[in-house]
């Protein structure tokens, strides 16, 4: 059986020994290449050099390096070119970028020939730490992200942090927010090291990268395995302050604020509502909230997509969230640092307002 982890592995230079990790799961050595535009022109030359050194067929696959790339349209197009490649069932994919390329990647691989193997090379922070693993793959649809989708667990998720060094300061941050998060959610000892190193790993210096992916990776694989579709309220922490940031990156129609800041923001309200319903200590509160500042976004985000929001409009466009269940929204709180909890009883309105206003004015 497979534990949560023994499909993860994390090292530099990781794709120099794909031939043999393919082996440990089965895999054949014909493998489909999905990048984006910038994961091409960065990454593709070496890796797929590498892999045809190492005895592999491939095909390669280019897709538009934004969000609307996860789209039943492009989807359709990539089908036609696997087909017309005589691409079939003995074939797996590899997908190599951020989520965009992962979620499509791994959309199209659930659905191609009813279903081929999928392998996930994340190059984002965001990608190896969260979206890349768990098996969640969707693409939008006009009336909602990630509505579309299956559970496709991937074979393997092959991590190179030395990946990161051309990754955008504002991708970093973004990441940041998530790794932050499992310190929150999990693993107090974890927020600590990431307290103590929060500069180390966004300047992206070893062995403090390596680590705090690493764990991350690892803390949202062991989640996943103990509740992989959802039905325990366990995996449903891993949404700890995703309420509030649905609503903001919607009311941002998604354009101009990245998710892991709509996460970010969002955390510093989902950390306010703990405290104002009496789970979290003041003090915890504090240390919390201290290390979310260090979350850095470009200039007049936060005053522009969060500090200038009405708080009941933001309240109504969190009700779109698709998680909400029969119009109750459900939040994860968390009653000391490390652990989290869904919370199953309604949340008055005036709480959510006002930890909402808790954390505008901590940004002002
Ligand atoms: N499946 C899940 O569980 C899950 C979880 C969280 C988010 N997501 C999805 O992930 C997506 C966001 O992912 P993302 O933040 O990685 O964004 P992304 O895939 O759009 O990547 C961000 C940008 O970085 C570029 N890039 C990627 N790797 C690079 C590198 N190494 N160097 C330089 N540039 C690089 C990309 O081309 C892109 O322009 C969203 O669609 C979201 O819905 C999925």
């Amino acid at each position: 059986m497979q534990t949560p982890t023994s499909h993860i592995f994390v090292r530099t230079s990781v794709v120099d020994s794909i031939a043999e990790l393919y082996a440990t799961k089965g895999l054949s050595r014909k493998s489909v290449l999905l990048f984006d535009e910038n994961t091409r022109k960065l990454y593709g030359d070496r890796i797929i050099e590498s892999m045809q050194a190492q005895g592999f067929q491939t095909r390669e696959l280019v897709v538009p390096a934004r969000e609307t790339s996860k789209s039943l349209s492009s989807a359709w197009k990539l089908y036609g070119k696997m087909i017309e490649t005589d691409v079939d069932r003995s074939w797996n994919l590899l997908a190599v970028g951020g989520g965009v390329v992962g979620d499509l990647g791994g959309f199209i691989a659930a659905s191609y020939y009813r279903g081929i193997p999928v392998i996930q090379l994340p190059t984002t922070l965001l990608a190896m730490t969260d979206s890349s693993i768990g098996g969640k793959v969707a693409i939008n649809h006009p009336l909602g992200k990630n509505l579309i989708g299956f559970f496709h667990m991937p074979e393997l998720v092959l991590i190179d942090p030395s990946y990161l060094k051309t990754l955008p300061s504002r991708e970093i941050y973004g990441g940041m927010a998530e790794v932050v998060k499992y310190g929150f959610i999990s693993d107090r000892g974890f927020f600590d090291l990431l307290d103590e190193h929060f500069d180390d790993i966004t300047a992206l210096r070893e062995p403090w990268l390596t680590e705090a992916v690493s764990r991350s990776a690892f803390i949202k694989a062991d989640v996943v395995e103990k509740d992989f579709r959802e039905t325990t309220g366990l995996r449903a922490t891993l949404n700890f302050g995703h309420t509030f940031a649905h609503g903001l990156e919607k009311m941002a129609e998604y354009r101009n604020l990245r998710h892991g800041e709509a996460v970010t923001l969002g955390m510093a309200c989902a950390l306010y509502l703990s405290h104002r319903l009496g789970f979290l200590a003041e003090t915890e509160l504090a240390e919390s909230l201290r290390l979310i500042k260090r979350v850095r976004f470009p200039k007049g985000v936060v005053e522009k997509r969060f500090l200038s929001l009405d708080r009941e409009e933001l309240f109504d466009s969190m009700y779109s969230d698709k998680k909400k269940i029969d119009r109750q929204l459900r939040f994860v709180l968390i009653d000391r640092i490390g652990h989290a909890f869904l919370h199953d009883r309604d949340v008055a309105k005036a709480e959510v307002l006002g930890a909402i206003d808790d954390a505008m004015d901590y940004f002002r």
